[in-house]
């Protein structure tokens, strides 16, 4: 059964102003469980808009979000258990940490969704080790911490709470690229670890096509595409016209083969692409008289 389901959902901010924008249109998607989706689009394309539905912080103008195949919004009794299901990580998360000490910002998440101190001090612990933060940076304030630790506390205080379905909204913008490649990988071993949903909104086609199993492509508030990475970047003429790149190393791939090279076509990381070239060009030196 899928986890997320959206029926011609659509939404519209400012409805009956000048300022009237459909900002998603339509849209009909079916996000499996343990799956995980890098979410493209280019700026203003919906992005935002969309995965704000899923935790129900926006409401559909027209149409339908079912979590686990419960609607929302059907009951509000239910929205509140329904929306530990799934956890927000906003951009820039960081800006909303204030508690005196990591440990308690970690632990507002579980705590206010009830849990015995047993168990939040479990799960605050178990969290902080995955995301690399010690015992000793948790008991420090937030306020210590570099950049990108405090973006990883920020992040653990939602993962702490176990949603089903962890969504996060450019989780490494702002970082330097030592930072980004931390955060993305430590996303990367959580998914691993918890086989959860884990949907990342990202604007680099690069981190979507490393980490992900589906690729969910937005443009001008529809789904252009929601599909395996190699589907989605056998368009590259397409992407390319609505301004997104395939990652660089896949159109020199892509170019290979429109030139009549036998080259695979999944070729998505610079290191992988070396790897094919070196081992086409071992063979052919061995192929020589
Ligand atoms: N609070 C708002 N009020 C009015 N219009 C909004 C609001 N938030 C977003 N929009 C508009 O809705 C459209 C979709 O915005 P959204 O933030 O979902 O896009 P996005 O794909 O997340 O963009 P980005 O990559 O810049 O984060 C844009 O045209 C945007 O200007
Ligand atoms: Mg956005």
């Amino acid at each position: 059964m899928s986890v997320i389901r959206t029926e011609n959902l659509s939404y519209v901010y400012g409805e009956g102003t000048p300022f009237r924008k459909v900002a998603v249109d339509s849209v009909d998607l079916e996000i499996g469980e343990g799956e995980f989706i890098g979410v493209i689009g280019h700026t203003g394309s919906g992005k935002s808009t969309l995965i704000q539905h899923f935790n129900g912080l926006l409401k559909p103008t027209s149409g339908s979000v079912y979590i686990d195949g419960e609607k929302l919004w059907e009951d509000k009794a239910r929205l509140r258990a329904i929306r530990f299901k799934v956890g927000l990580v906003f951009q820039y998360p960081e800006y909303q940490l204030f508690e005196e000490t990591c440990y308690k910002d970690i632990a507002f998440g579980p705590r206010n969704m009830g849990l015995s101190e047993e168990e939040i001090d479990k799960r605050v612990r178990e969290t902080a080790r995955l995301i690399g933060i010690s015992d000793e940076m948790l008991e420090k304030s937030p306020f210590e911490l570099s950049g990108g630790q405090k973006r990883r506390v920020a992040i653990a205080g939602v993962m702490a709470m176990e949603p089903k379905v962890l969504i996060l909204d450019e989780p490494a913008s702002g970082l330097d690229p030592k930072g980004r490649a931390k955060i993305l990988g430590l996303i990367r071993e959580y998914h691993k670890e918890k086989q959860n949903t884990v949907m990342l909104v990202s604007h680099s086609m690069e981190d979507v096509a490393k980490h992900c199993s589906k690729i969910l492509v937005m443009n001008n508030a529809k789904v252009f595409c929601y599909d395996t990475p190699v589907n989605v970047f056998r368009r590259a003429q397409e992407l390319e016209s609505m301004g997104l790149a395939v990652p660089q190393v896949t159109r020199v791939f892509n170019r290979l083969r429109a030139m009549g090279c036998p080259v695979d076509d999944e070729v998505y990381t610079v290191g992988f692409g070396k790897e094919l070239i070196m081992k086409a060009l071992s063979a052919g030196r061995r192929a020589e008289p």
